[in-house]
């Protein structure tokens, strides 16, 4: 007999388009192998606050095409604390919980590692970020929708920068990392995209500035991740000082890229891995992500998860390069 009887699930860390599929996923595969499921409010802090509440499979009904988290979403500077993920783990024994599913980013992984270690309670992490900077999966949940919504964003923009004949810097989310942007500037077919991971690129943009844009194009979109070391605000000054030749913008897409309905993409690769999570509890794992790669699921140590980084593909921005002229 399976030893694992009842789960808890929460999301934890910035909110991210599909983490309500995977919780539906969760709360329906463990109803469907006889497990009972919490849901625990406001990621960790929940455990501290005892808020919590039981689902079942229609508590997770019509959730999975909607934006957010119903479980709602935090990050505990209280589980930070020695004290206050003792609070956690005594609520969780009370609560009779044989395993937790944490469906959150890098953060939410590093309190799972450290809950799990203290208290030998089994975790299994879903990767769910906008950011896409999760090493071991090819796909984080949210990051899909994130981009959609950049690009269209962004499509609006380059038609109002074409009829005015403007230079517009657009700043995308992605913390440290510059997923969002390269690809938003490819899609978009971007002038120049500035990256956390290549810094190089901030004299391509001088370069740029200098020539090509006044010789052949009218107007320009420039990607500035929100990492990058040289911001989109001083890059915005220095133009206004220094090259008064351009009608230059300053756009910040901010919090609207982490909301809306999530893609087909997302969903699926929710369900996926909600199904994943609890399957692998049920198969005594523990400290472990469910992730895709190449459309498949795998299972990496959670310590790898935060540790690694997860590199982005230089030969796109080659592509930028060539397609940009
Ligand atoms: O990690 C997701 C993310 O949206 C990042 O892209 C961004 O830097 C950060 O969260 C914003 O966090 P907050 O919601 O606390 O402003």
């Amino acid at each position: 007999m399976n030893k694992i009887k009842k789960i808890g699930v929460l999301t934890s860390g910035g909110d991210a388009p599909g983490m309500n599929a995977a919780v539906r996923a969760v709360v329906r595969t463990a109803v469907y192998n006889e497990v009972e499921v919490v849901g625990i409010n406001e990621g960790y802090q929940g455990l501290i606050d005892r808020n919590v509440r039981n689902l079942k499979s229609r508590s997770v009904g019509q959730i999975i095409q909607r934006g957010g988290t119903i479980l709602r979403s935090a990050r505990s500077e209280a589980f930070c604390t020695s004290e206050g993920r003792k609070k956690a783990f005594e609520y969780a024994q009370e609560l009779e919980l044989d395993g937790l599913v944490v469906i959150g980013g890098d953060g939410t992984f590093t309190g799972a590692t450290v809950f799990s270690e203290e208290y030998n309670i089994p975790v299994i992490g879903i990767p769910a970020t906008i950011d896409n900077d999760i090493f071991g999966t090819d796909a984080t949940i949210g990051y899909d929708t994130a981009l959609n919504t950049v690009v269209e964003a962004v499509d609006k923009i380059r038609d109002t920068a074409s009829a005015h004949n403007r230079l517009f810097l657009i700043e995308v989310m992605g913390r440290d990392a510059g997923f969002i942007a390269l690809r938003a500037g490819i899609a978009t077919g971007a002038e120049s995209i500035l990256l956390p991971e290549f810094e190089e690129y901030s004299s391509k943009l001088q370069e740029y500035l200098k020539n090509k844009h006044k010789k052949s194009k009218p107007n320009g979109i420039i990607i500035v991740a929100e990492g990058s070391k040289v911001k989109a605000y001083d890059i915005y000054k220095e133009i206004i000082t220094n090259h008064p030749e351009y009608d230059v913008r300053l756009s910040i897409l901010g919090h609207m890229q982490r909301g809306g309905s999530p893609s087909a993409y997302d969903r699926v690769v929710s369900s996926q891995l909600g199904v994943a999570a609890v399957e692998a509890l049920l198969s005594n794992r523990s400290n472990e992500m469910v992730g895709i790669r190449n459309s498949e699921v795998v299972y990496v140590p959670l310590s790898d998860a935060i540790k690694e980084d997860k590199k982005l593909n230089r030969n796109l921005l080659r592509i930028v390069d060539i397609l940009s002229i």
